[in-house]
């Protein structure tokens, strides 16, 4: 069993955030051929010029634990200090018992909490949101979030509106206990009345009964899900900036889902974000990689010098469900 949590914590910070990029690179002439399209078309809708897919044995578990490891090292935590773990994805095919409880065991944690949140493109956002809860009010002391998904499995490779989209990976935060904010309120929702617009094509019951079986492909409106994410969410991240008590001159980073390039320039058009601000462009090299995008696209900010310990950045998820959530951090 881990240790109590040693009671509330005035407020909640990231500590530390790792990642996973899968070893097989896909450039748009693998895929343009199936779909009747160009490497052309495809960067200027999209901004993907090639994406990440997983190896026959990088799984999603595997990718989440290294992932994890290295948001463990960043954080200066060792496995046995968590005692919770929450992963976001949609691409873990075994309904039950949840990735979260094998990605646990694999650390060489001590039996925390571990449970799977459902929330697709969103996930991670949840999960962030979530953890900030749990360690202000004292359920837990660390918790370590993982977005991780394995979407090559089931993207439709003929379908002209997501085949060049989809992409695997896998990112994860640990949050603890802070003594000044790090993880300020968060906006979220969702709309189930647009839950035709992006979701599994098939309900699994239809999957094991059809004369031709395959995996239920994600399918998406492509159109619509554009018009709704460049505008709406616009209006959420500035919510979301409101309720952390800035505005966007202070604002250092924005790092939005990875869904589409265009979508983040809208977005950033839209928010009137100026030209101080740094964003998130990992899509081009990564593709969308639904609840993995947010912590690979940061780790890249990282990487190429775009974020700093102390910056504030702007994380905004949202895809099906419609489900959304956004929130200010303060980059560890
Ligand atoms: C998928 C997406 C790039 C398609 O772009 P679009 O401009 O909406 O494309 P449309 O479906 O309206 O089709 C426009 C034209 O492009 C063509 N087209 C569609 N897909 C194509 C493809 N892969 N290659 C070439 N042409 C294509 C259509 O046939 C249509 O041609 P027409 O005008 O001659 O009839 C775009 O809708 C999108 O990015 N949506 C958001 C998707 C997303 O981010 N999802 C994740 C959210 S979590």
């Amino acid at each position: 069993m881990t240790a109590e949590p040693s009671g509330t914590a005035s407020h909640a910070r990231i500590l530390g955030i790792g990642a996973y990029r899968p070893s097989v690179v896909v450039p748009n002439s693998d895929i343009v051929g199936r779909i009747d399209s160009s490497d052309e078309w495809v960067q200027q809708r999209s901004g993907i010029k090639e994406r990440r897919w997983a190896a026959p044995e990088e799984t999603a578990r595997s990718m989440g634990v290294a992932a994890a490891e290295q948001a463990l090292v960043r954080a200066g935590l060792d496995a046995r200090q968590i005692d919770c773990v929450v992963v976001a994805t949609i691409s873990h095919f075994m309904q039950t018992p949840a990735l979260a409880t094998l990605i646990a065991h694999d650390l060489g944690t001590e039996q925390p909490a571990a449970f799977d949140i459902s929330a697709a493109c969103a996930g991670f956002s949840h999960g962030i949101a979530l953890a900030n809860d749990l360690v202000r009010g004292g359920s837990a002391r660390h918790v370590l979030v993982i977005g991780v998904e394995r979407l090559s499995e089931i993207t439709d490779p003929d379908d002209r509106g997501s085949a060049f989209i989809f992409a695997d990976g896998a990112g994860a935060a640990i949050v603890g206990p802070s003594r000044t904010p790090g993880i300020f309120p968060v906006v979220w929702g969702s709309d189930g009345e647009q839950y035709d617009l992006i979701r599994q094509r098939d309900d699994w019951r239809d999957v094991i009964t059809s004369e031709t079986p395959s995996m239920p492909y994600l399918q998406m409106q492509g159109n619509a899900v554009f018009r709704w994410a460049s505008f709406a969410m616009a209006k959420v991240g500035l919510q979301a900036l409101d309720r952390a008590g800035i505005t966007v001159d202070e604002l250092d980073c924005f790092v939005p889902h990875q869904a589409n390039m265009r979508i983040t320039d809208a977005m950033a058009r839209s928010m009137k974000l100026p030209d101080t601000v740094r964003i998130a462009r990992d899509i081009a090299e990564q593709g969308n990689t639904s609840a993995a995008s947010i912590p690979l696209a940061l780790d890249r900010m990282y990487a190429d010098g775009e974020a700093r310990t102390g910056d504030h950045a702007l994380l905004i998820a949202f895809g099906a469900g419609l489900a959304y959530a956004a929130q200010v951090v303060v980059l560890p």
